[in-house]
């Protein structure tokens, strides 16, 4: 089958756009590494697209969805989160938007453990010792000493697919594991991860008997050693369980003075004047983010200051920056693969076109007949 449908993608996302070319397709590609203003967007949706590719640079909301009144069919994302897709306004135009959950699962929960690790063992400040030619001596504890995670406890918060998939990884350095999330508790999950603990301690592998457990967020932010965040940014309006801000000067000041924190969610649930405050003030002892509230992050950001940079790691949104997770053509290994296919389910109305049954459709509410 070959078709004539227009895209338009927003960047390159490698050589998956290849699929869609040699089936018809007509793909233009926005030059830039960086995101096109809005106003291109909105001028090729309004030339008639089929097809829409977007990365989570790209605000999609009422004003593009009405540009492509009637023609339209399709936005695909090459991310898992779509805050930046206004959802009530692609129902409104009855737009299926599609994401790529799943194959950036174990890639961003592997880099925030890296992060926690990095963060609590002080790697940045240890290398710059070394190249600084600052190391002038092996001593029990100058100038600085890190902290384990080994037997610590964490706090997981958000138990979405990369919030369990951040569980196993936890689980394999005999973490105990305070588990928070606002809307859905996974207790099958836990109960199977309690039995895989139990089992390393029994048959002599973990030194210590671990545990697992669900509580709630002020229980979790109190006893945690360390706070991995996995939630959603989800606005006022937009969910009874908002996310944003959800660490606030009133959250961060309820963990210990020693805890740290991770984030690879997204930069809004966290407010970083009030995280910077608490790292200068010692309210807690670290931070490790790839995700801000504006990205990229602003040269004057608080959290840039040198006051705070032994504490403060900061990440270039990088979680899912592996080569095979972000490129591979194959839609079970890669996003690039995975949002192309979410756009040809669409526009090729796979699924018998039933948009419901669509596995990379995010919006399927508003087709359910
Ligand atoms: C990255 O942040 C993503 O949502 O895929």
């Amino acid at each position: 089958m070959t078709t004539s449908f227009r895209v338009f993608a927003t960047c390159d996302i490698g050589d998956a756009i290849n699929i869609l070319r040699d089936r018809g397709y007509q793909v233009e590609i926005y030059p830039g590494p960086e995101a096109p203003p809005k106003s291109l967007i909105v001028e090729k949706v309004k030339s008639g697209i089929d097809g829409l590719i977007t990365t989570l640079r790209d605000p999609i909301d009422g004003e593009v969805f009405a540009a492509g009144r009637g023609t339209l069919k399709v936005v695909a994302q090459i991310a898992v989160g779509f805050d930046n897709i206004h959802r009530g306004e692609a129902n409104k135009y009855k737009v299926p938007f599609t994401h790529t959950a799943d194959v950036l699962t174990e890639a961003t929960a592997e880099f925030a453990f890296f992060l926690l690790g990095a963060l609590a063992r002080k790697l940045w400040s240890a290398e710059h010792l070394t190249r600084e030619n600052h190391w002038g001596y092996w001593h029990p504890y100058l100038p600085f000493l890190g902290d384990e995670v080994t037997g610590k406890t964490i706090a997981v918060i958000g138990t979405g697919r990369i919030g369990l998939a951040m569980i196993k990884k936890c689980t394999g350095f005999d973490m105990n594991i305070l588990c928070y999330d606002p809307a859905y508790e996974n207790r099958d999950y836990i109960k199977a991860i309690q039995e895989e603990k139990d089992l390393r301690y029994q048959r002599g592998i973990s030194r210590e008997r671990t545990w697992i457990e669900y509580t709630t967020f002020v229980d979790a932010l109190k006893r945690a050693d360390f706070v991995s965040v996995h939630v959603p940014l989800l606005r006022e309006g937009e969910s009874l369980t908002p996310t944003y801000h959800l660490f606030n000067e009133t959250t961060l000041r309820q963990m210990k003075p020693t805890a740290m924190m991770v984030n690879t969610s997204r930069g809004p649930v966290v407010d970083e004047a009030a995280l910077a405050r608490a790292l200068r003030e010692n309210w807690i002892a670290g931070a490790a983010l790839d995700v801000y509230e504006q990205e990229p992050l602003p040269a004057n950001s608080p959290l840039r200051d040198p006051a705070i940079a032994d504490r403060c790691r900061l990440l270039p949104h990088f979680a899912s920056a592996a080569r095979i997770t972000r490129l591979s053509e194959d839609p079970e290994k890669g996003m690039a693969g995975r949002c192309v296919q979410g756009l040809r389910d669409v526009l090729e109305q796979n699924y018998g076109g039933d948009i419901t049954q669509m596995p990379y459709v995010v919006n399927k509410e508003a087709f359910v007949k």
